[in-house]
């Protein structure tokens, strides 16, 4: 039927009869299409299979601008803009923009002035942030004198775009054009164009876990086309990111802030608690106990907090303090990236260190351990701790490497292995467990 109507009303575009298509369309958009028709069929053809097209909201009713607007343009008879922004759908959506406005998503694009700032300005340089950084945290979109916008700001449908209107964000970046569909939204590939590599990898992370799984042998059962779709009623094999981050459960609405469900910041150079954390962990737990029992659920939890605590206490305040030291010995500089260490430390924490608290918080073993912890761990004994030594013997002062032996590394049983060494007991036992295992002598 749907398929019919298409059809239908591909024919009444191109006869000129488009105010029979769904429900009324306006006469503004009746001339819009009357010439993109022509211009742009396969745009037209992408809004014909929206649910705006079957509500009667069309180019106009989106596109239109009011004097005074700072992207507005005169156009064929128009006023128009370009842009779209999240204040714009806001004024159909209000529930929806408000909640992506109060996200951290849509602080995206001012993060952009952070220390990473020096790193993609400087290290890097002004074209591969346009294409790279802010492609994915957003831009900040100029106008040009004659209306038109400035082409080092856009294209871009960054997550935290900052608007012409001022507002944050971009819907599409989700909801792709012209379709605007909550189905596709649905889908892990939605996100994966950003929350994936070697300092945020949730979308190996994902495919690599059983729901990652599960999501690719039961794709076509997910019944990702329904209006409503909470976990445990509407689908039951497998959640996707969605079904976690942002759509329904049995008590709770859809939610465009995105952080209502996280009780940890995970990025940070050292994790801590979100605000509210226990309130959003209730929620998180919610999602879950549509598949899963209480205890299944407490468990991965209590092996997501341990885990977090061993990075945060083994590894991340004593790596920080440990550069905080060398600066205030007069070691290193206190600016970033202009020393080795520096660049050491930045991948600790931002790749090594992330990819590991993704991995584990979800369910990606080969993440926490050999693309996470395993680095970490090879990071700090065998690149950070050895420039520590270098730099300290190359400013003349090697006592400060001896202070952070004994202030870091003598005082934790867990590092003791690194000044000592192994149990000459244990190192014999798997040596000759190896042995035998290979049928060849191990050293
Ligand atoms: C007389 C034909 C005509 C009419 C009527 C018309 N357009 Fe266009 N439109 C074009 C053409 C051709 C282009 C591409 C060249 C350009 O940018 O002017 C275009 C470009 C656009 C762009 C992209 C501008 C940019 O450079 O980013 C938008 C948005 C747009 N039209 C919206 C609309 C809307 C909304 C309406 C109805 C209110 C409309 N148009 C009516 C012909 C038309
Ligand atoms: C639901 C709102 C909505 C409707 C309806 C809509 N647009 Fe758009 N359109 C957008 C958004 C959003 C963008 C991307 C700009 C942005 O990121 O803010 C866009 C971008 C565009 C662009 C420039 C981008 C490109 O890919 O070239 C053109 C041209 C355009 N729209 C024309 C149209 C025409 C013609 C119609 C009617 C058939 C239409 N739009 C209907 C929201 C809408
Ligand atoms: C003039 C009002 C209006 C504007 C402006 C508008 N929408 Fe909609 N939108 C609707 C209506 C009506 C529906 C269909 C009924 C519903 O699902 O609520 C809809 C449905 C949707 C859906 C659900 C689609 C699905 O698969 O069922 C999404 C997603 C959406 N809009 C996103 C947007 C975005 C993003 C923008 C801005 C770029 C926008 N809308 C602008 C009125 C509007
Ligand atoms: C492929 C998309 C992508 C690119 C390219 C990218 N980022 Fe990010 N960035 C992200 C995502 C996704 C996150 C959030 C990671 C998370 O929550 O685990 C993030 C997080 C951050 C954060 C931490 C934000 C916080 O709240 O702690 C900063 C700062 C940042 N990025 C800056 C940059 C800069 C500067 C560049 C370019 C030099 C860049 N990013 C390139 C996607 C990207
Ligand atoms: C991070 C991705 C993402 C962004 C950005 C995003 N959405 Fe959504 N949106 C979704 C997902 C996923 C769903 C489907 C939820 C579900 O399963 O029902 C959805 C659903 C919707 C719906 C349908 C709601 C319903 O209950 O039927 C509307 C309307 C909508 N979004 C509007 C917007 C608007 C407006 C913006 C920008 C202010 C926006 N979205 C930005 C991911 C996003
Ligand atoms: C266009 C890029 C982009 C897309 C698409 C995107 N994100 Fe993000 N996301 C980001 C960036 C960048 C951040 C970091 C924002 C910051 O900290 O300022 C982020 C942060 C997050 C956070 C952490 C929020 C918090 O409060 O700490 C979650 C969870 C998240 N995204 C989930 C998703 C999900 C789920 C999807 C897909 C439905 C998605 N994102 C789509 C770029 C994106
Ligand atoms: C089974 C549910 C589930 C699925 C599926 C899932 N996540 Fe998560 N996600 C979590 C949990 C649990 C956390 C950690 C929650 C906490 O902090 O308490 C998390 C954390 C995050 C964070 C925050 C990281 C930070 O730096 O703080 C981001 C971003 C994110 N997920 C994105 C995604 C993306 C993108 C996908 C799909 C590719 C995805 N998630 C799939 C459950 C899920
Ligand atoms: C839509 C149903 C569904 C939802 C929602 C869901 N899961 Fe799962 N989950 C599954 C299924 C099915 C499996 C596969 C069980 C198996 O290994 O046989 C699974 C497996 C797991 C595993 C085992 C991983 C492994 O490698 O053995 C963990 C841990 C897990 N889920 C945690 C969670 C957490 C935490 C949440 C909520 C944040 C959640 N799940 C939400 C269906 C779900």
């Amino acid at each position: 039927m749907k398929r019919f109507l298409k059809i239908l009303a591909g024919c009444m575009v191109i006869f000129g009869w488009a105010g029979f298509a769904g429900a009324a369309i306006s006469d503004q958009t009746k001339e819009c299409l009357a010439c993109h028709q022509e211009q742009m069929p396969g745009l037209i053809t992408q809004w014909q299979s929206s649910s705006h097209w079957q509500s009667g909201v069309g180019c106009y009713e989106c596109h239109k601008a009011e004097k005074g607007e700072a992207d507005a343009r005169e156009h064929n008879g128009f006023l128009v803009a370009t842009i779209v922004s999240p204040k714009d759908c806001g004024q159909c959506h209000p529930q929806e923009t408000a909640e992506q406005e109060s996200s951290h998503h849509a602080k995206a694009g001012d993060i952009l002035n952070t220390q990473d700032g020096l790193l993609g300005q400087t290290i890097g340089g002004e074209p591969a942030v346009a294409v790279g950084c802010r492609q994915c945290h957003g831009s900040i979109v100029k106008v040009n004198e004659d209306g038109t916008l400035d082409s080092a700001t856009w294209p871009n449908t960054g997550i935290g775009r900052v608007n012409p209107d001022g507002s944050k964000g971009t819907c599409s970046a989700c909801h792709t054009r012209h379709r605007f569909s909550k189905e596709q939204a649905r889908k892990p590939e939605v996100c994966g164009k950003c929350h994936l590599g070697p300092d945020h990898p949730q979308k190996e992370v994902y495919e690599e876990s059983k729901h990652g799984i599960l999501y690719r042998a039961y794709e076509h059962e997910l019944n990702m086309d329904r209006p409503k779709w909470v976990a445990g009623e509407d689908y039951y094999d497998a959640p996707t990111c969605a079904s976690c981050h942002i759509s329904a459960s049995r008590n709770q609405p859809v939610t465009h802030d995105v952080g209502d469900r996280l009780s940890w910041d995970l990025r940070a150079p050292i994790s801590k608690r979100t605000d509210d954390w226990q309130m959003k962990l209730v929620n998180m737990k919610d999602v879950c106990s549509s598949c899963h029992v209480a205890g299944f659920v407490q468990g991965f939890y209590d092996q997501l907090d341990n885990f977090v605590d061993l990075y945060n206490d083994k590894f991340a305040i004593p790596a920080k303090e440990i550069r905080s030291l060398l600066m205030d010995r007069g070691v290193i500089s206190k600016d970033n990236f202009d020393e080795k260490i520096d660049w050491i430390y930045w991948e600790l924490w931002h790749h090594e260190g992330r990819r590991a608290r993704h991995g584990a918080a979800m369910s990606g073993p080969d993440y926490a351990w050999w693309h996470g912890i395993y680095d970490v761990a090879k990071n700090f004994y065998s690149e950070f701790l050895p420039e520590a030594e270098e730099a300290s013997k190359k400013a003349g002062k090697p006592e400060v490497y001896d202070e952070i032996i004994d202030k870091y590394i003598k005082s934790d049983p867990r590092h003791i292995w690194f000044i000592e060494g192994f149990d000459p007991k244990k190192v014999d036992a798997m040596k000759q467990y190896y042995q035998e295992r290979y049928d060849q002598k191990v050293e």
